[in-house]
């Protein structure tokens, strides 16, 4: 099974990095092959010119086809996700997520625009037709100490919930990987 992950956050060190990173290292324990990219990873002038022809976001699309799954962070930006990763979700092609399975991670510093994820990310997900998105993890900043250095150390019941929900992720992929294989076993082969 194949993730993608998205760090979305343009600070470094980032608290939604961390939390992303923990996550990408559970996965992979899991037998999940994770491919990981960061906002930094894109030009900014090809994320704040729309530029389709970026080399970087063509290997991420391409990388994304034959994905199960997207991890996707965010820190709380104005009571939405980052403005930035906003710029690099706008080139993806309309159906980037088709057939794949998504968990949200936010981290914010309150937890008053705890419902980010739900009213400004998932729509966006959505529109890329996001095949499931799961309940996100949010978490607030007094949660996550030691982001700096990997790996951060993480409140206990933050712990919890994280697992809970990579769980969650986990057989949620399996079902998309075995349902992807059978698709592509069935269809048809013209001589
Ligand atoms: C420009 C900016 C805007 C922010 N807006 C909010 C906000 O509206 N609500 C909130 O709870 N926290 C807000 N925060 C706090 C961040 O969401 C929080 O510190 C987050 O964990 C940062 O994530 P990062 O370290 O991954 O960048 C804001 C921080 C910055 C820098």
């Amino acid at each position: 099974m194949k993730v993608i992950s998205i760090a979305g956050s343009p600070r470094q060190p980032s608290r939604s990095t961390a939390l992303l990173a923990l996550s990408q290292q559970w996965l992979t324990e899991h037998g999940v092959e994770v491919i990981s990219y960061r906002l930094q990873d894109f030009t900014a002038e090809d994320l704040l010119f729309a530029n389709f022809d970026s080399p970087q976001l063509k290997t991420l699309i391409s990388e994304l086809a034959s994905a199960d799954g997207l991890l996707i962070a965010t820190p709380v930006y104005k009571a939405s996700f980052a403005g930035a990763l906003k710029t690099l979700l706008d080139l993806l092609p309309e159906r980037a997520l088709e057939h794949k399975v998504v968990l949200p991670l936010a981290t914010a510093g309150s937890s008053g625009h705890m419902l980010a994820i739900d009213y400004a990310l998932k729509p966006v997900l959505n529109a890329l037709k996001a095949q499931e998105v799961l309940q996100g993890v949010f978490a607030e900043d007094r949660l996550i100490g030691q982001y700096q250095r990997f790996p951060a150390e993480l409140d206990s019941t933050l712990q919890v919930r994280l697992e809970d929900a990579l769980e969650t992720f986990l057989v949620a992929l399996g079902h998309r990987h075995a349902l992807t294989q059978a698709r592509a076993k069935h269809q048809p082969t013209y001589a």
